[in-house]
This record gives structure tokens, sequence and C-alpha cells, in this order.
């Protein structure tokens, strides 16, 4: 499995922090956000990565991560997004790079407490569709919310008025290489972006995707009340703590 970091967009909901610089950039207490998704990753196995950036200041993140040595990598990628045309078509640039082989995706302004080794694992087994995490929040408006039925995803609403249950979906998820052809169907959003969450739907409808809960606190970063909420958790709690025992095995 290959994973890659979506840390493209033009972060405007924190301008005028982003007025020079990319979102992903800013500190979350004493890091910089992107080495959260990465750390992500890292710690579920997952060694070989693709960051995807754009906006301000791309070539900072070269500078910035190198080739990925703080994390004991040997190598990282690195790919460009022209404007702001949403998640998907973020994810699309990943093609060339995910070479036919199944893809774990985080976004670049997700930070987690704990681990993904056991949703990882899960997919590993699955062999094939799709997988999401959840987590419950209490202002599930923000983000795409499931409408659950037993053990089943129905549907996924993109920020909705009227959320269907109190689960946010985050943003960690698993695609098999089919995901490139469900991206070239997608049109824009009302927003203008290729959402993410049609292409969940579109694995939804084909009866493919599965989901499990997160343990442990979530929180994105992209807002003002988010971003000092995620320094307060990592200064408090301390983000991507590795699992006892196996977290790099099958
Ligand atoms: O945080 C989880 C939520 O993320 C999900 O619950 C939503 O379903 C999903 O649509 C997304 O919602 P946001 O509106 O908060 O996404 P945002 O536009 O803030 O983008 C999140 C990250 O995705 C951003 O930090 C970098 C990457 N991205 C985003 C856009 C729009 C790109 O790489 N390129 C893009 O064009």
């Amino acid at each position: 499995m290959k994973g890659v970091v979506l840390a493209g967009g033009l972060g405007s909901r924190l301008r005028p922090l982003t007025a020079v610089t990319n979102k992903h950039l800013l500190p979350v207490y004493n890091q910089p956000m992107i080495y959260y998704p990465i750390q992500t990753l890292v710690n579920a196995g997952v060694k070989d990565i693709m960051v995807v950036t754009g906006g301000n200041s791309a070539g900072d993140f070269l500078k910035l991560l190198g080739n990925g040595s703080m994390f004991g990598l040997k190598h990282l990628n690195y790919t460009y997004q022209e404007g702001e045309g949403g998640i998907a078509q973020a994810l699309a640039l990943a093609e060339h790079f995910a070479a036919g082989e199944p893809l774990c995706i985080v976004l670049g302004d997700n930070l987690i407490e704990g681990n993904i080794c056991r949703a990882v694992r899960a997919y590993r087994h699955q062999g094939g569709g799709a997988k999401i995490l959840l987590k419950k929040v209490h202002d599930p408006q923000r983000f795409g919310v499931p409408e659950i039925d037993g053990k089943r995803v129905v549907r996924i609403e993109e920020k909705p008025q009227q959320p269907k249950s109190d689960y946010a979906v985050i943003g960690i998820y698993m695609y098999d290489a089919g995901v490139f052809d469900i991206v070239r169907t997608l049109k824009p959003s009302a927003r203008g972006e290729l959402e993410i969450t049609d292409v969940n739907n579109a694995y939804i409808e084909r009866d493919e995707m599965t989901w499990d809960e997160l343990d442990g606190w979530w929180t994105d970063a992209g807002t003002f009340e988010s971003l000092l909420h995620a320094g307060r958790l990592v200064a408090e709690t301390g983000a991507n703590k590795m699992e006892v025992q196996g977290a790099n095995k099958d």
C-alpha cells in the first residue's frame, strides 16, 4: 500500500495566515502541520509516500521535508496541484505514483492522537474497494456525514444542514486503484470542487465500502478554532502515539 498526503488548496479559511505561505507549513504546537499526517502513514507501516502540494510556498515543502529522513524514510515523492479544484482533483495527481497499488490518503490538515494500524490491516485483508474512518463529533455540519444503517454506510452528505448522524468522515481514506476511474466521472460541486464525498458515495453504491470508528481524538486544523484546538490537543496529550505492539506488521 502506498500513501498520499494531500496538502494543496489555498487555505482561504486561515487568511491572513496563509496569505504568503501554505496552510500545511503553519505550526501546530511544536511541529509544522504537515509532519502529523506523514507520521500517521509511517506509523501504519506505509513508507512509500507522495506529498501533493499547491498554492503558496510549494518549494518550502522540499526545504522542510527533503527526503523524509526525520520520519526514517529514504525518499519522498512530490507533485503540485494548480489552483483549488478539490480533494478528489488533488488525489487524481497521484495516479502515476500509485501505479495500480492501493492507497491510503491522508488530508494534510488532519491530526490523530493514536494510529490507524488496525484499519490498515483490515483494509489489506478486505481485498479491494474502499474504507473510511468515522469519529463522533459535536459539529457534524462542518464535515462529510454518513447515514448509517447497522454496519452499513448508506450515503455520505457533505456539510449537511441537517446531519443524519453525529459522525464525521475523517480525512483518512483507503482506496483500490479503481479510484482514479471514479474521479474521472466526477462533476464539480456547488462550491466548484471535485468532492471526495462523491468518490466515497460511488464506492457505497457499488457496495464496496467499509468503515471503522477511530480510537483517540481526531481533529482538522483548517480554521482558526480548529487550529487552536489542534495545538492544545497536541500540547496536552501528544499526537500520533505508536501502537504498543505490532504497529507495522500485517
Ligand atoms: O477534515 C475532514 C473533512 O475534510 C471531511 O469530513 C470532508 O468530507 C472533506 O470534504 C474535507 O472537508 P473540508 O472542507 O474541511 O476540506 P478542506 O477544503 O479544508 O481540505 C482539506 C485538505 O485537503 C486540505 O488541508 C488540503 C487538501 N486539499 C483540499 C482542496 C480543496 C487539496 O489538497 N486540494 C484542494 O483543492
